[in-house]
């Protein structure tokens, strides 16, 4: 195989970077960040995705993962579940500060500004993992300029598992070079299996109107918002009928619209 040899003694393919982990933070028993050295040369949009993989086999197994750090940032972020038995995080939950971890060149998706018209406010809607590419677009400047309003939704089973994104709200508004925007994020976490101060699913708050009643926000309407969805394949399409029967339709890179979904899998 083409490529260079890394000290597991597997070839990298040419179009795989091998990078070294900086930082491992664990959450909770199924929630862990993890954040690597950037490679110079690579670029992406904030909300786009990459493939992840462990350099422990001849054929590593690669898994879709969000970029959950800005674009501006020296190292990459990402927030990963840990899925017993899974091919890849059964591994990647023991990662290590010198490890190393493989990444595919190429980011791609569709969780990016420019696949929203111009809108007043970025409905960012997450349950679980869904949350990391908010957590890059939250971090980005451009987000702000272009939106006056971003809420940031996450639903969670527990309390314990709204912690990565707590933080990083709460980070935020000491961050000297985007501390300014604070005031337009507004975040909204939710629990449906342990008791908060907003319980239920998002879908529920949404439809029945209770979370605008709570929030004073007006009902999602195609002229003011746009929507990002990221969660699991039943979340997903949920919240894009839920999204449809609003009034909006879902956009694409070449095909700008109200409202985006993506699938950041796992297992
Ligand atoms: P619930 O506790 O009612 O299943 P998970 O950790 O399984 O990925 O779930 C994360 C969160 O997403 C949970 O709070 C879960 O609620 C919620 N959830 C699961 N399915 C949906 C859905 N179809 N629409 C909205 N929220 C969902």
């Amino acid at each position: 195989m083409k490529g260079t040899m890394n000290k597991t003694g597997y070839p990298v393919p040419d179009n795989v970077f091998a990078e070294t982990v900086r930082d491992v933070k664990h959450y909770t028993d199924r929630l862990f960040k993890f954040r690597i050295t950037r490679p110079a040369s690579f670029r992406f949009r904030a909300g786009e995705f990459v493939m992840i993989g462990l350099p422990n086999a001849e054929k590593p197994v690669y898994r879709a993962y969000s970029i959950a750090s800005p674009t501006w940032d020296e190292e990459l972020e990402f927030f990963s579940i840990k899925v017993p038995g899974g091919p890849l995080t059964e591994h990647l939950q023991r990662i290590k500060a010198g490890d190393t971890i493989l990444m595919r060149k190429k980011s791609t998706g569709t969780l990016v500004l420019d696949a929203l018209l111009p809108g007043k406010r970025l409905y960012l809607l997450s349950t679980g993992t869904g949350v990391a590419p908010f957590a890059s677009l939250i971090r980005d400047p451009e987000t702000y300029e272009k939106f006056a309003e971003v809420v940031l939704v996450q639903t969670t089973r527990d309390v314990a598992e709204l912690g990565y994104a707590r933080e990083l709200v709460d980070t935020l508004r000491e961050d000297p070079l985007i501390g300014e925007f604070a005031a337009q994020l507004e975040f909204y976490p939710m629990t449906t299996r342990e008791q908060s101060e907003h319980m239920g699913r998002i879908t529920e708050a949404m439809q029945s109107g209770q979370f605008f009643e709570t929030t004073g926000l007006p009902p999602v309407n195609p002229r003011d918002d746009r929507v990002m969805i990221c969660g699991s394949m039943a979340m997903l399409k949920d919240c894009a009928a839920m999204c449809e029967a609003f009034g909006l339709e879902e956009g694409a890179n070449n095909a700008p619209a109200t409202y985006v979904v993506e699938r950041a899998f796992v297992d």
